[in-house]
């Protein structure tokens, strides 16, 4: 199969992650996990001291951040200036930040750089918010996967749990939808479904078949 790139956008804890990896590895694409790189600036401004009011003391140091990012075991590992950050940017301090930083426009202009820079040579399964709408506008592949708040809260809050992180349903579901809202929301690359986007619910559907459904498309893609 040629090369080719895929785009996969949607709401927080959709699932997105999990699948693009899967995805990625049966097809032999590089997975680029773009949250993660908003999380990795957004755990180096919460170190430095920086809020997301800052915005010009924010963009210099994100300009000068270099973020690796390689294939792991679990998550895609996350490298800043040579730290693996992996499991710090899954903390609930930079989760509750993340958006609000996300929002800022240059910020965004530095990673979108970024990420067209690693998918410019094709092979490469990409999943964000803006991905098929801004960053990769010209991805074969289009996928736009949503699940209900409720199911994307109860997988989210098993992965806690599973952590022995202590939070109730109720918080991470209050999470879940405040994000939703302030991705949607902002001004700077919204959250929204490309036109050209295949719509993927993935409400009562497991990681297999969310997998297999999108590797079918990507047989149509190619
Ligand atoms: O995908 P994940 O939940 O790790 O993303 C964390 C946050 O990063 C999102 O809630 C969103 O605010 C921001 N983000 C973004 N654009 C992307 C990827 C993530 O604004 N392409």
């Amino acid at each position: 199969m040629d090369k080719f790139n895929i785009a996969i956008d949607g709401p927080g804890a959709a699932g997105k992650s999990t699948v693009a990896r899967i995805v990625a590895k049966l097809l032999g694409f590089v997975y680029v996990d773009t949250g993660a790189m908003y999380r990795a600036v957004t755990w180096k401004a919460l170190q430095a001291g920086i809020s997301p009011a800052e915005k010009q003391r924010l963009t210099e140091m994100a300009s000068a951040l270099r973020i690796e990012l390689h294939p792991g075991e679990q998550a895609q590992q996350v490298l800043l200036d040579g730290e693996d950050v992996t499991d710090y940017i899954r903390s609930i301090a930079v989760t509750q930040n993340v958006s609000a930083i996300a929002a800022i426009p240059e910020i965004r202009r530095l990673l979108v750089d970024k990420q067209q820079d690693m998918a410019r040579s094709k092979g490469v399964v990409m999943d964000g918010r803006d991905i098929g709408t801004h960053v990769l506008p010209d991805a074969e592949l289009k996928i736009f996967m949503t699940a209900s708040v409720r199911e994307r809260a109860e997988r989210r809050y098993l992965e806690m749990k599973a952590k022995h992180e202590d939070v109730t349903l109720e918080q991470v579901e209050q999470e879940i939808a405040e994000r939703d809202r302030k991705d949607e929301q902002r001004e700077a690359s919204p959250l929204v479904q490309a036109p050209d986007a295949v719509l993927l619910d993935t409400s009562g559907l497991t990681v297999t078949q969310v997998a297999e459904r999108i590797l079918e498309l990507a047989q149509a893609a190619a």
